[in-house]
């Protein structure tokens, strides 16, 4: 029997080995993209309907970037940067996030003078293990405001993304919070945390023991059943938090409050980069799995001045655009909108006319989305791509139609008489169509 060959080995028609994406690397494919565009539009008009301005940063920064931001001790500078030696021996990294890249912009480009309301979107890469919901390279819609200190901006870029889910027709999101305090304010809760998770350090598990002498508060969200039940009963940040960072985080759910916003406050909420301070939050589904976190952001006060910046408090956030995309096909987002026509010609000057034709009606109808058929072929075969096609209309010539200056118009979609139409008066038919979808 012959064994057919794995895809990873199969052989080319041409003798070589078929190529094929990277694992945790995907195509987005023609069907996949109208939801993307769906999600990328909505964000974008919601984003600039509060004054965000957009920014478009490399994919690759120097590596140094990215663990003097992130942290050397989290996981993903530790193990899941695309790090590798440029010609001339510099450290190089595909960004694993877009917040570093921003701050380092925004120096660089002297944007510090007055607050800036920026947003972005684009790849990441992280090498984690791909799964449901988490890819090697993903992709994120983010915003980072810059230069604004009190909760109203905190308030507006959680209000915001609570309006881009409606808007998406999303709901079941659940919105955590947290505050991780200020620098001194984490530091003796840190002391403190240490010396409660001693007592019970050979129970922890492998990465929560190691991480207590580098990163204790990520011990917190642990997904170990034994370390989560050591952890529900340790000392909680929150009671270790001073009156202003206390009144900040009052004014952020005062305000969520009036605006009818649900929450819960999550103690145990600490996020996996190193830069935040006081607000963090998470909005999450229990529709996609293990991996439910689509937004996640929170404020970093300290990171501008840390990469070399004035002292510029700051705040964002970034969703995970694959995770809500598969929320909104799991609760029917619309696709790709359908073709308004498609232009079948039959015969040799019909099919040099319809090019024209066609021009024609996307300059009297603009935005009008209509194919035109390439390739030749009879009435019949034609006329079942228009059908194929998802058109609404078929729009038909032949050397009868053009002879008398008639487009035939036949609906794909329902049940009535092919018409014949002047070219004016296809154009209005469409352009009347694009108004009602
Ligand atoms: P993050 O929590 O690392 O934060 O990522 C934000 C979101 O990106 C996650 O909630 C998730 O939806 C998505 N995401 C992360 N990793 C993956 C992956 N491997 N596959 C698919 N989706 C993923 C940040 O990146 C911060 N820069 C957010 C921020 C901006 N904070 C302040 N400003």
């Amino acid at each position: 029997m012959t064994v057919p060959p794995s895809p990873a080995t199969a052989t080319a028609p041409g003798g070589g080995r078929n190529l094929q994406a990277i694992r945790g690397m995907h195509d987005l494919l023609p069907a996949q993209v109208g939801t993307w565009q769906r999600l990328e539009d909505t964000a974008r008009q919601v984003l600039e309907g509060y004054g965000y301005a957009e920014i478009r940063t490399p994919i690759v920064e120097v590596t140094e970037l990215f663990k003097r931001s992130i942290g050397e001790v989290t996981d993903i500078v530790e193990k899941e940067m695309y790090s590798f030696a440029d010609r001339n021996g510099d450290s190089l990294s595909l960004r694993p996030e877009g917040t570093a890249s921003c701050v380092r912009a925004v120096i660089e480009n002297g944007l510090l003078n007055q607050s800036q309301r920026l947003w972005y979107r684009g790849p990441m890469f992280r090498h984690e293990r791909p799964q449901r919901g988490r890819y090697r390279q993903f992709h994120q819609i983010g915003v980072e405001v810059f230069g604004l200190a009190g909760p109203d901006i905190d308030l507006e870029v959680i209000l915001l993304t609570a309006r881009l889910w409606r808007a998406l027709g999303l709901t079941g999101l659940r919105l955590e919070i947290n505050s991780l305090g200020d620098a001194a304010e984490r530091a003796a809760y840190r002391e403190e945390l240490v010396c409660y998770l001693d007592g019970y350090r050979d129970r922890l598990d492998a990465d929560s023991q190691r991480r207590l002498a580098t990163n204790p508060l990520r011990v917190l969200d642990s997904k170990s059943p034994e370390t989560q039940a050591i952890v529900a009963a340790a000392p909680t940040l929150m009671d270790h938090l001073g009156a202003q960072t206390r009144e900040h985080f009052a004014a952020i759910r005062a305000g969520l409050d009036a605006a009818a916003v649900p929450y819960c406050v999550n103690p145990r909420l600490v996020r996996g980069l190193d830069y935040y301070n006081r607000t963090v939050f998470e909005w999450i589904t229990d529709d996609l799995g293990a991996q439910g976190t689509v937004c996640a952001g929170g404020r970093y006060d300290g990171l501008v001045a840390q990469l070399g910046g004035c002292d510029t408090t700051a705040v964002g956030f970034a969703l995970g655009i694959e995770r809500l995309v598969e929320l909104m096909e799991l609760t029917g987002g619309r696709a790709t909108p359908p073709l308004d026509a498609y232009f079948v010609a039959v015969g040799e000057w019909a099919q040099r006319e319809a090019p024209l034709l066609a021009e024609r009606l996307r300059d009297a109808a603009p935005g009008v989305r209509l194919m035109t058929h390439c390739g030749g072929g009879s009435f019949k075969s034609q006329f079942k791509r228009a059908d194929k096609s998802g058109a609404r209309y078929a729009l038909v010539i032949g050397d009868s139609e053009l002879e008398r200056g008639v487009i035939g118009v036949k609906s794909l979609r329902e049940e009535a008489e092919q018409r014949e139409l002047s070219l004016p008066e296809t154009a209005d038919l469409l352009a009347a169509r694009q108004d009602a979808s």
